[in-house]
């Protein structure tokens, strides 16, 4: 795979593929603004080497419609601003009059593409459309690692219509710190996973089962391994369908020596609400009509000791409902333990970084990566369509 530095980039027309999926508010604000600042050090780049850069991105699910709210007229203005030039917006990402704007575009100057899942063909890899991407430059670059797990035509099918293609900053320094933590970590590695469902993770916990010393497991999916091994949680969510699977990941952790850590103690509350009334209780001791919403002070103490000797930390998902003040301790704490431990930390997932950016934490975290289902992906031990196709 080339990167931007094995690419002539000097004066020519390059189209780099961007994920600037981000959060907006209602004001059309936007709320967290890591993947546009993660990008700026390949668009400094390209800018210096006088390249005509142009944008392309996708942003939300408009199902392959024009969808206004989903325009990226105020990301292209954000970007602008970050870069102190102007960043104009193409009225569509393919068809004559982006030909048009493409073909006026000046050395060191940048335009953006408008949103391109308001075509059906980009989710369908339609070749034609991966065509007329491809046909307004002459190099391509991918620096979405964000969205490299789709196989769409901005991420795979262009890759084989240009001559020139290659990984932006962003995207090697994505896989080469996943591949730091993942393939040849220094030990003990430690996995932490969270967040709602064993059913969405599966894939992810059987692989890295495989490859970590310990793993902590905590957020609502706990309650589907707690029950497995006969615990009774009460009103807690719970995926009935999955408690064999559970139990077997238990069992695979036992042969293969990998030591498993789940909350011992939990924050039960009577409803799922932020005014709930709630106690702490052991995993013994949840009431008939509770639900678990976060682990107690115990696990807390128990799973930061788990990550005072470790050498490599990856985190993916909360332990708990941290949206709700009552029930972010747990998480907010295992933010603070990840981010003193001597080790190399690696987080991915939406709800991870906002719980980090929450506990204020993110300085001192080793890498947060930007992606949510691409860096599953990869903990599945997987590969990226979007990578592949620069090989
Ligand atoms: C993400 O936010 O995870 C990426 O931008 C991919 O978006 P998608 O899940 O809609 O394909």
């Amino acid at each position: 795979m080339k990167t931007l530095k094995d690419l002539d980039l000097k004066g020519k027309r390059v189209l780099i593929r961007v994920d600037f999926n981000v959060p907006m508010n209602e004001a059309g604000e936007i709320t967290d603004d890591l993947r546009i600042r993660t990008v700026l050090p390949t668009l400094h780049y390209l800018l210096e080497e006088n390249a005509k850069v142009i944008l392309c991105s996708h942003r939300g699910r408009p199902k392959g419609e024009r969808v206004d709210k989903y325009s990226l007229g105020p990301v292209a203005d954000y970007l602008g601003k970050l870069l102190e030039r102007p960043v104009p917006l193409a009225p569509d990402c393919v068809g004559p009059e982006v030909v048009q704007a493409v073909s006026q575009l000046e050395n060191g100057q940048v335009l953006m593409l408008e949103n391109l899942r308001f075509h059906p063909e980009e989710q369908k890899n339609d070749p034609a459309f991966s065509e007329q991407l491809a046909s307004l430059a002459e190099v391509y670059i991918n620096d979405a690692f964000a969205v490299s797990h789709r196989a769409h035509a901005s991420v795979a099918g262009v890759a084989s219509c240009v001559e020139e293609k290659g990984a932006g900053f962003l995207l090697q320094k994505e896989i080469e710190y996943f591949h730091r933590c993942i393939d040849t970590p220094q030990r003990p590695l430690v996995a932490i996973v969270g967040g709602a469902k064993v059913s969405g993770k599966l894939e992810a916990l059987r692989n890295m089962l495989e490859r970590v010393d310990k793993m902590i497991i905590g957020g609502a999916m706990a309650n589907t391994f707690l029950k497995s091994q006969g615990y009774a949680v009460g009103a807690s969510k719970v995926e009935d369908e999955l408690l064999e699977t559970a139990d077997e990941l238990l069992k695979q952790a036992k042969a293969k020596n990998v030591k498993v850590y789940l909350p011992v103690d939990v924050i039960a509350a009577d409803q799922f609400a932020p005014d709930a009334v709630s106690k702490q209780v052991t995993i013994q001791d949840i009431p008939e009509n509770w639900m678990a919403l976060d682990i107690g002070p115990a696990s807390v103490l128990c799973f930061c000791e788990v990550l005072a000797d470790a050498k490599t930390i990856v985190w993916n998902g909360p332990m708990g409902a941290f949206e709700m003040d009552a029930f972010a301790r747990g998480t907010m704490a295992l933010a603070h333990a990840v981010a003193s431990a001597h080790a190399l930390s690696i987080t991915g997932g939406g709800d991870s970084n906002a719980a980090i950016a929450l506990s204020g934490e993110a300085a001192n975290i080793s890498y947060m990566s930007t992606g949510g289902g691409a860096f599953l992906q990869l903990m599945e031990g997987k590969t990226l369509p979007g990578v592949d196709a620069l090989g």
